[in-house]
């Protein structure tokens, strides 16, 4: 039987009068890459905010490996084996990449906001050599010296990931990983997704660019408006007349 690695139950989410997550339901298999798509403004950032302990729902349950996370703290939440890949990049500009890289491997050890970021970070060989290994697998090995500052916001988002990867997660979340990339950029990460599905690791990537979607895809989930309204293979939901009307106006996918 299939397991349930994230479960949403019934959360809900206002802004204010606004409601941004509906009766949200959802369930990821280990294992899957599992895309959310859906229009502009429907919920999707707020959703993956809720599972990271980012934003606290008004109700509802959020369940990782079978333990409620709802109230616990982002880096704890971390610590249980969810990574994010936010919409903005996170990360170091005035440090190098390499740097970069191995911060979230100590403070995955140390655990967060409680290790010496200077002190460790040139000694470690093996986290050194993992860093360099993972930037030479994200295409950025050339860079590795160069402030992270220094790159195009397409490469700061490949930088972002390559950081979540050394943190061994057992859930990847990615929002959006290739917004703002040209199109050989995105084929690389492409790539690369596809390289992280060979290790197993579970992903729900939240994407705009069908192309990727339906490249790496094991199921989708649209979201309109809060709530799922559809949920499949990618062949299940590129026929759903509900999800072209609702996603594309009535365009096909
Ligand atoms: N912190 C916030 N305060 C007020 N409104 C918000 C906030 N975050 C998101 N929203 C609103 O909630 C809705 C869903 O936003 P979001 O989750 O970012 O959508 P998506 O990622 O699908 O584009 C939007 O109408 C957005 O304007
Ligand atoms: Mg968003």
């Amino acid at each position: 039987m299939s397991n349930i690695i994230l479960e949403i139950d019934n959360v809900q989410k206002s802004f204010g009068g606004l409601r941004a997550l509906k009766d949200l339901n959802l369930q990821v298999e280990e294992g899957k890459v599992h895309a959310i798509i859906g229009p502009n403004g429907a919920g999707k950032s707020t959703m993956l905010n809720v599972c990271i302990g980012r934003l606290a729902p008004d109700s509802g349950v959020v369940t990782f490996n079978g333990e409620n996370v709802l109230g616990k703290e982002p880096h704890e939440i971390n610590q249980a084996g969810i990574s994010r890949v936010f919409q903005t990049p996170e990360i170091f500009p005035d440090l190098s990449l390499l740097q970069n890289v191995m911060i979230p491997a100590f403070a995955k050890r140390e655990g967060a906001f409680k290790f010496n970021m200077f002190g460790n970070v040139c000694n470690e060989k093996a986290v050194l050599e993992e860093a360099s290994h993972i930037l030479h697998d994200i295409g950025l090995n050339e860079q590795e010296h160069d402030h992270a500052g220094s790159l195009s916001r397409g490469d700061k988002r490949r930088l972002e990931l390559a950081m979540c990867l050394i943190q061994h997660p057992k859930l990847l979340l990615l929002d959006e990983p290739t917004a703002g990339m040209a199109r050989h950029d995105t084929n690389r990460t492409i790539e690369l997704l596809k390289k992280i599905k060979e290790r197993g690791m579970t992903k729900v990537i939240i994407e705009h660019d069908m192309h990727v979607v339906f490249s790496v895809a094991d199921h989708i989930s649209v979201l309109a408006q809060g709530t799922i309204i559809a949920s499949g293979t990618p062949d299940e939901i590129r026929g759903n007349p509900k999800v072209q009307e609702a996603y594309l106006g009535g365009a096909h996918l």
